[in-house]
């Protein structure tokens, strides 16, 4: 079985060829009827004489139908340039209709007026627009290359389960119930595996596989999801940075043909938070957030910043600013939790004298050469000037349609806090995963000195999103412990999760190191689309939920009875 782009070319001009495919459209034009036909590799025109005997079954046949189409294939008189096969067209003789289709739900172009809820109840028919069957003909070359590259460079695939233990990743779990009332839970990772796959002594292993987290969806979020999985044994950060750089270098190419920088651009996490408000900068952007202490009055903040306050700011260049915008923006402000920030343009309207010198502000700008646009200041404490500043970073690039100085802008984040404190519980979390390595200057004292404690860990960071994050594992099970504890676990609980961990590393273990991708991400990046669901052949919608099957769905009593599990009745 061939497709109509294999055959359907000059080589077989006067010859006659078969070919299968659906009908995109007929149009009868005096003696003849046109149609356009499709399969997956794209669309060629069959004319239909007057004289064929199926000439007016075919003139009923509905769009979408299925057949198989003999003819002779002709050089086109009038040719279409915007087709690939637009040289030539089929000469009818013989049509088998295999299946008639009624009129289809949504439009079966790019174009389409569907909601999103309606293609994805009727996905089967959503994959048949070009744009989305493509998206995923382009995942499947995209997932070849990986596989080249990594089995030229001799990495060995490997596959790990689907029913785990729960292991700590930091969102919530899928749990799967077993007969005997117990419970397996669907991996957020395959972390343990792997590196028990380096005690095994594999050296260079990968996967790709799927992944599950029950965590509030977003975009690039699904609760299901594919991740190139790696690691390596006897390697440091510098080792893998060259593996993976060379990786994506070499499947960009080959997919996109767009050449990358052989090297990422590094930057400190801390630098990454202070000059642009994120952990995952898009740096394809200018617009860096600076501290303007000296710059404005006492009233606002003292100038030794003693009081924990800072005031900083982002200068948007050669851009105006509307109030209706400015009102709008101001969400993105308050959502991050500031409550005094203030808008200027370049030429002190708008400004407020209480807190700024109209002469402060000029040269804030003279000094830096502009002489346009408006400034964004922030005052609170530093995380929230941060974070806020960052949001309306993102917010006014996106608002304003601002161009990006290039297509691809990879940067890797290093330098990680090994913890994140959470204010609501008033507790410290892996800020990666509890295997990654503290720093060797954190070693000594990182379980009593939490808030500096640094990471071996490093993420990397592609036009603003996290495509993907590592580590330097620890590897020795004293230290392994150590950190457990100092996340809070007891010798019992420490023997009940991770007992098996703990105990292989008692046998030999190579020092070792990895990192994971999320391939609906890279994708999505690539593709320029909206959202990763545009690049899974079956995605959950943005709620998590199954349009075509109806599903998560309610299941039969006697099912939960077999399972041993009782229906919860949550008191309001
Ligand atoms: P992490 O949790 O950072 O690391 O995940 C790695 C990458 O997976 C992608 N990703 C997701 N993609 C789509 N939907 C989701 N819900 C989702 N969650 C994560 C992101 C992310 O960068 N075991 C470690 C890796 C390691 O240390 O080697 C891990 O899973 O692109």
């Amino acid at each position: 079985m061939k497709y109509i782009l294999d055959i359907c070319n000059e080589k077989n001009i006067n010859n006659e060829i078969a070919i299968n495919a659906w009908i995109k459209k007929t149009r009868k034009m005096g003696s003849k009827i046109f149609i356009d036909v499709y399969d997956t590799s794209g669309l060629v025109q069959v004319v239909v004489n007057e004289d064929n005997e199926d000439f007016e079954i075919i003139e009923k046949l509905p769009k979408e139908s299925v057949v198989s189409i003999k003819g002779i294939l002709l050089e086109r008189k009038s040719k279409n340039e915007n087709l690939t096969t637009g040289n030539v067209e089929i000469i009818l003789n013989q049509i088998k209709i295999h299946s008639k289709s009624e009129l289809p739900p949504l439009l079966i172009q790019d174009d389409t007026d569907a909601l999103e809820d309606t293609r994805l109840k009727y996905r089967y028919l959503d994959l048949r627009r070009p744009i989305v069957h493509n998206n995923i003909k382009f995942r499947s070359n995209f997932l070849y290359e990986i596989r080249r590259f990594l089995h030229k460079n001799n990495f060995i695939e490997i596959e790990t389960p689907y029913l785990c233990k729960q292991t700590p990743e930091g969102a919530r779990d899928y749990l799967v119930p077993t007969r005997n009332g117990k419970f397996f839970a669907l991996p957020q990772s395959p972390q343990i595996f792997k590196q028990l796959l380096m005690v095994s002594g594999f050296m260079k292993y990968f996967q790709i596989t799927r992944c599950f987290r029950d965590e509030d969806l977003r975009a690039d979020r699904q609760p299901e999801f594919t991740q190139l999985d790696m690691e390596m044994s006897f390697v440091n950060e510098e080792i893998i940075f060259k593996y993976i750089e060379a990786l994506w270098n070499y499947v960009i190419k080959k997919t996109l043909n767009i050449s990358v920088p052989k090297q990422f651009e590094r930057m400190e996490y801390k630098d990454a938070i202070e000059f642009y408000g994120s952990d995952k900068p898009d740096l394809r952007f200018d617009y860096k957030i600076f501290n303007l202490k000296d710059e404005i009055k006492n009233e606002i903040i003292n100038n030794d910043q003693s009081n924990g306050l800072f005031a900083k700011a982002i200068i948007f260049d050669n851009l105006k600013i509307t109030s209706k915008q400015k009102d709008k923006l101001n969400k993105y402000l308050k959502d991050n939790g500031a409550s005094r920030f203030y808008w200027i343009n370049y030429d002190g309207s708008s400004i407020d004298n209480k807190y700024f010198d109209l002469e402060n502000i000029a040269s804030i700008f003279k000094t830096r050469n502009i002489d346009n646009g408006f400034i964004v200041i922030v005052v609170d404490n530093y995380n929230v000037v941060h974070k806020s500043l960052g949001a309306i970073r993102t917010n006014i690039i996106n608002e304003f349609n601002i161009q990006p100085k290039e297509e691809l802008k990879f940067v890797w984040i290093v330098n990680w806090p090994l913890y994140e404190y959470d204010e609501d519980e008033d507790k410290y979390s892996s800020a990666h995963h509890p295997f990654t390595s503290p720093s060797k200057d954190s070693l000594k004292d990182f379980d009593t000195n939490k808030k500096d404690a640094k990471a071996r860990a490093y993420d990397l960071v592609l036009n603003g999103y996290e495509i993907g994050g590592g580590s330097i594992r620890i590897h020795n099970p004293d230290l392994q412990t150590r950190v457990f504890k100092s996340l809070g676990l007891s010798e019992q609980e420490i023997q009940e999760k991770f007992g098996f961990m703990i105990n292989a590393f008692k046998y030999g273990v190579p020092p070792h190191g990895g990192i994971a991708f999320g391939i609906e991400r890279v994708l999505m990046i690539l593709l320029k689309t909206e959202t990763i669901r545009d690049v899974i052949a079956f995605p959950k919608n943005s709620s998590g939920y199954d349009m075509m099957q109806e599903t998560p769905n309610d299941v039969d009593d006697n099912l939960l009875e077999e399972l041993q599990i009782k229906k919860y009745e949550k008191n309001n």
